[in-house]
């Protein structure tokens, strides 16, 4: 049996590379309806926020050739009502759950993300500081270096659980994002969020979103994805998870060889719930074809 296992950091070790993507499973109890949530290397829930959160005004998603828009706007429950209805689920997985959170300010990152500290059944934080769709917060302190380093800093201090710093494709250079928030103690980065779009109906001649931009994800935009995660393995030395439009093993494998040590899959499984279980099939009979025992040597193999 070929190893799909990667040990993502000190202490978060994967039995595959293949992880949910946030907001597109949930919370992991609808898709543990459809499979075994065992099955999946890791999971990462809905961006989660102090407070409760209402969403953008529908429209909130379209279909566009090739991928979708999404402007959902963080709705979430807050992080009180998560920890509460969650987290006993959580604890029984074997599947280590990482939580996406998001906030308004610095200090909200570092409150939240220290509410979060010790909850059994979280394994990793992944910090969004890169959801196009809100207007206050997020993207705001992920397009520079100094504003990222600076929450990313806030919220290492602030706990003792891994934080995984999630980086935008909106910005001029994504290499530079990544280094800043490596010397800040990130302990790895995770690539990428979605790209602002939006589309404009002719018939109703406004634009179709309710929040009139939303995020491009989807095979639409899987190269400049892969560019990045390119980019960023040839900057930092901490673990890349990479991501964006990944829809089959052969797209995941890319990811791999560009240097991503596990990937996140959102889109696909909004068509296919199964796609992250095809893609582990999909990967484990690449291996058996070329004779591999272990996918870890195929991190970077490309460079
Ligand atoms: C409907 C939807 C909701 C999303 N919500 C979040 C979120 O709450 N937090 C976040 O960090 N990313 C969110 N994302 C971005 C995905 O996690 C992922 O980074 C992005 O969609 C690119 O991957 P994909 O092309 O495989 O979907 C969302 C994406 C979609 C499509």
């Amino acid at each position: 049996m070929p190893n799909l296992s990667v040990e993502l950091l000190p202490g978060l070790k994967l039995k595959n590379p293949v992880i949910a993507a946030s907001g597109t499973a949930g919370y992991g109890d609808e898709p543990d309806r459809l499979y075994d949530i065992a099955d999946l290397g890791a999971f990462i829930c809905k961006g989660t926020t102090l407070k409760p959160r209402a969403g953008n005004p529908q429209p909130r998603i379209m279909e566009t050739p090739y991928g979708m828009l999404n402007a959902i706007g963080l709705q979430n429950p807050g992080v009180e009502a998560v920890i509460e209805k969650y987290s006993p689920l959580w604890r029984q997985w074997p599947t280590p759950v990482i939580v996406n959170i998001a906030a308004d300010s610095v200090e909200e990152y570092a409150s939240l993300a220290r509410r979060l500290d010790g909850i059994p059944g979280i394994a990793a934080l992944e910090i969004n500081i890169s959801c196009p769709n809100v207007k206050a917060g997020c993207l705001e302190f992920g397009s520079t270096p100094e504003s990222a380093a600076t929450v990313t800093a806030a919220v290492k201090q602030a706990v003792s659980l891994p934080i995984i710093i999630k980086l935008t494709p909106n910005t001029a250079d994504i290499a530079a994002l990544a280094r800043a928030v490596e010397k800040a103690g990130a302990d790895a980065v995770s690539l990428i969020n979605t790209l602002r779009g939006m589309a404009i109906s002719v018939k109703n001649r406004k634009p179709v979103l309710g929040n009139i931009t939303g995020g491009l994800s989807g095979p639409a935009i899987k190269p400049v994805a892969l560019a990045m995660v390119w980019q960023v393995a040839g900057a930092v030395s901490i673990p890349i998870i990479g991501g964006g439009g990944i829809m089959s093993a052969e797209d995941a494998l890319e990811f791999i060889m560009a240097g991503a040590s596990a990937v996140e899959v959102g889109t696909a499984a909004l068509v296919n719930p199964q796609a992250p279980l095809d893609i582990i099939n999909g990967l484990d009979a690449y291996l058996r074809q070329h004779n591999l025992n272990d996918l870890a040597c195929l991190t970077g193999a490309a460079r």
